[in-house]
């Protein structure tokens, strides 16, 4: 946060659409964090030089390159940086590559992507809509855990993704994503998923994992229930 805000910059249009945004909300006062009147400003001053939130992921592609920045690379097929709408009102964020990502380069297309990508259709919305990241972007062995240097090296790249398309809504899959990108790493899945957490002020919905969901298919309920949430806080602007 910090840092001054030039108020005569800012768009009025963008305002005006806030605003409205938390009127159908049903706020009479406006709840809204510095964090969040800056992000709405760099978005549009960004948008304002016609930079285009596309092209700055493809530039971070760029930037990310044959990454070697950590002990992962050496064991990975493909890097999976993410796909779908860099204008995506609500993203995805998994932990980290399985098999089936590491040899295509694409986040979330194996078991657990197909049983994601049935919750993004049931939410009435397709892959195409909404943007799908990982914390780590290569592949650990095994599928084990990531490792703290691995996490530290890595997050940059989410955060950098998230502030380029900006979602009105994040929604973490699992454990290890809600943790990273919380920076909390004692926050529990079974006790945090549910409720809505602030990501520099965006509403961010823990819930659980996909393979997790596999294994334990009566808790589907419970992320279609946290689904449903992020459905209702994302309606208002949709129907807009
Ligand atoms: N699990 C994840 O966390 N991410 C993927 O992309 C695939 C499986
Ligand atoms: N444990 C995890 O790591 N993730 C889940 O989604 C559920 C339990």
């Amino acid at each position: 946060m910090g840092g001054t805000i030039d108020v005569m910059s800012v768009d009025t249009g963008d305002i005006k659409r806030l605003l409205a945004y938390y009127q159908a909300l049903g706020f009479d006062a406006l709840p809204i964090s510095l964090q969040a009147i800056n992000n709405l400003m760099s978005d549009a001053h960004a948008e304002a030089r016609g930079v285009n939130r596309k092209s700055l992921l493809e530039e971070l592609r760029v930037h990310i390159g044959d990454c070697q920045r950590c002990k992962l690379a050496k064991h990975r097929a493909n890097l999976v940086f993410g796909a779908g709408n860099p204008y995506a009102r609500l993203m995805f964020i998994g932990e980290a590559p399985g098999k089936e990502e590491d040899l295509q380069g694409l986040p979330f297309v194996g078991d657990a992507g197909m049983l994601l990508t049935r919750l993004i259709i049931k939410m009435g919305m397709k892959r195409e809509d909404v943007y799908i990241a990982n914390i780590i972007k290569c592949r650990p062995p095994m599928n084990r855990d990531p490792e703290e240097d691995e996490l530290s090296t890595c997050r940059k790249f989410i955060e950098k993704q998230i502030q380029i398309i900006r979602p009105q809504i994040i929604m973490t899959l699992g454990r290890i994503a809600l943790q990273a990108l919380m920076e909390r790493p004692n926050l529990r899945i079974t006790s945090a998923r549910g409720r809505f957490l602030d990501y520099r002020g965006i509403p961010l919905m823990p819930t659980f994992h996909p393979a997790y969901l596999l294994r334990n298919p009566k808790d589907k309920i419970l992320t279609w229930a946290d689904a449903q949430k992020v459905m209702a806080r994302i309606a208002p602007i949709t129907s807009g």
